[in-house]
């Protein structure tokens, strides 16, 4: 059964972008071998990660994640199954949403959306702004 898992996290104080470079890159080769499929975003002091693959395996990669001293306040959304991958092809994507942002006004919509989602008001406003985010090359 393929899971999705959700959680968003602030970054440790004074995280450089090569170190974000090498969670990705990490990533990228580990999710890829696990058939673990997902986005990583950066936005603003915050990571949103979204994660789908085989349950067990997800929750054990949280469960990894979540000690991870990069980040804290690592607060689950959602863990639930889901019928197709959002994000087939993808070992891990990443956004810089501030970026895109200042590119792109529609991505404005997005990062209010995001923005509830960090302060946990709306988290399904959040589920549609990754929609949006994965019809995004
Ligand atoms: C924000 C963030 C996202 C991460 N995402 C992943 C991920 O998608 N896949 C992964 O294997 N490790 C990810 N990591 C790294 C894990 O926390 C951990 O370092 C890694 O899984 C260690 O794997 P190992 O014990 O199997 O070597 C992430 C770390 C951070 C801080």
């Amino acid at each position: 059964m393929i899971y999705s898992l959700c959680y968003v996290s602030t970054k440790r104080k004074n995280l450089t972008p090569s170190e974000v470079r090498s969670i990705i890159d990490y990533s990228n080769k580990k999710n890829s071998f696990d058939n673990i499929t997902g986005i990583l975003i950066e936005y603003k002091n915050n990571f949103i990660q979204y994660l789908e693959g085989d349950a067990i395996r997800i929750y054990e990669l949280f469960e990894k994640i979540k000690s991870d001293p990069r980040h804290q306040k690592v607060s689950l959304l959602q863990y639930s199954p889901i019928e197709e991958r959002l994000f087939e092809g993808w070992s891990m994507s990443h956004r810089d949403l501030d970026i895109m942002i200042e590119k792109d006004d529609q991505l404005l919509e997005c990062a209010k959306s995001l923005d509830d989602v960090i302060l946990n008001k709306s988290f399904w406003n959040g589920i549609k702004t990754i929609e949006v985010l994965s019809n995004l090359n």
